[in-house]
């Protein structure tokens, strides 16, 4: 049974998120994974507009919830608005898009889905009003950030009328975000873990590790709390996660991994056992967005 998160709002969200950017993978196969995760039990789906798939993955959840599988009101759907759509008026257009494109009448969470814009001209405090208006309007239920830095996460606090609710950052074994799960804490932000195993088969991820560091899941300590759980490495890092008070959103195509993966409710890692994993952050991001490197509201050249 999946363990839940109460947001600052009230809405409760499945700790098991299924990720949906598929890299390599097409929208086919993103169709063929929610369809695998609905049946493994999983609730709780992770998407985004720039992904392309939102037509495919919407197809899959009216025909589960047509089915009699699934109520509406269980299903727990993050989406993004895009660095394209940053305008006030056009958030509100983008988010009535991904709708469409789902097939459904509201989104459980709207995140921004970085600080930056394109076109660097926008500010993300503009980008939070139209957010704002999203659920005024009833599109999305609840809003939030992904890839904000504890200034930007304060600034929009600053002005704020509806809290954001999440902050979606990346979060695995080799980068734990400590400060960041901190500062969010205190301001009664959630905090969803992206690339949980740090992206293993993304190309062009690993940006900012030498390759002797890309496979920490593959460091000793894992590999002795693996054997003593009987767990996959795969699984004690979800643990992990899960354990430090996240909301890790794996991304598989695999029936095997995508059941597996959701197989993490059944042990707990100790206390001493998380510090020990704790000591494997090396700080350095798979996802580093070095194209934006330079803009205005880059968000990685704040300490956290
Ligand atoms: N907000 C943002 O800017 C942002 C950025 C990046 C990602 N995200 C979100 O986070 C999600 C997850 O991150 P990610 O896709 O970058 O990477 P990830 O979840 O860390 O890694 C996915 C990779 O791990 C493999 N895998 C999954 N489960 C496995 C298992 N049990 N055993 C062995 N291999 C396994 C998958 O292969 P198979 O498919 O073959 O299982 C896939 O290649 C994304 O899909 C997206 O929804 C958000
Ligand atoms: C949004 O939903 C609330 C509660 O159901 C309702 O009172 C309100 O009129 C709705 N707003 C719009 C713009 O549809
Ligand atoms: C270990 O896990 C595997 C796969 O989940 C299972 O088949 C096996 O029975 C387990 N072994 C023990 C000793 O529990």
């Amino acid at each position: 049974m999946c363990s839940t998160i109460a947001l600052n709002n009230g809405l409760i969200v499945p700790v098991i998120g299924l990720g949906t950017w598929q890299g390599v993978d097409s929208p086919k196969e993103v169709e063929k994974a929610v369809r695998f995760a609905i049946d493994a039990g999983y609730r709780h789906f992770d998407c985004a507009a720039i992904y392309g798939n939102e037509k495919e993955i919407g197809k899959v959840l009216r025909e589960k919830i047509s089915d009699g599988v699934v109520k509406r009101e269980n299903l727990f759907i993050t989406t993004k608005v895009w660095n394209d759509d940053h305008k006030e008026e056009q958030v509100v257009k983008a988010c009535k898009k991904s709708l469409k494109n789902f097939g459904l009448d509201y989104v459980d969470l709207y995140l921004i889905h970085w600080p930056v814009c394109d076109s660097d001209d926008v500010d993300y405090v503009e980008t939070w009003r139209g957010m704002e208006k999203c659920v005024e309007l009833n599109l999305t239920k609840s809003i939030g950030l992904s890839n904000f830095n504890s200034e930007q996460v304060n600034r929009i606090l600053k002005v704020a009328k509806i809290k954001p609710v999440m902050n979606q950052v990346e979060c695995h074994v080799n980068l734990n975000q400590k400060k960041l799960r901190d500062f969010c804490k205190e301001r009664g932000i959630a905090i969803t873990a992206y690339s949980p195993f740090g992206a293993p088969n993304t190309p062009g991820s690993n940006a900012g590790f030498k390759s002797t560091e890309k496979v920490a899941l593959d460091s000793p300590i894992i590999e002795q709390i693996s054997k003593k759980y009987n767990k996959s490495k795969y699984q004690v890092a979800l643990r992990y996660l899960i354990d430090i008070g996240t909301i890790p959103i794996p991304k598989s195509s695999s029936e095997s991994n995508i059941k597996a993966n959701f197989d993490v409710f059944d042990f707990k890692l100790t206390l001493e056992e998380v510090e020990e994993i704790d000591k494997l952050d090396s700080g350095k991001r798979t996802c580093p967005a070095f194209q934006y490197k330079g803009f205005k509201y880059y968000p990685f050249d704040a300490e956290f």
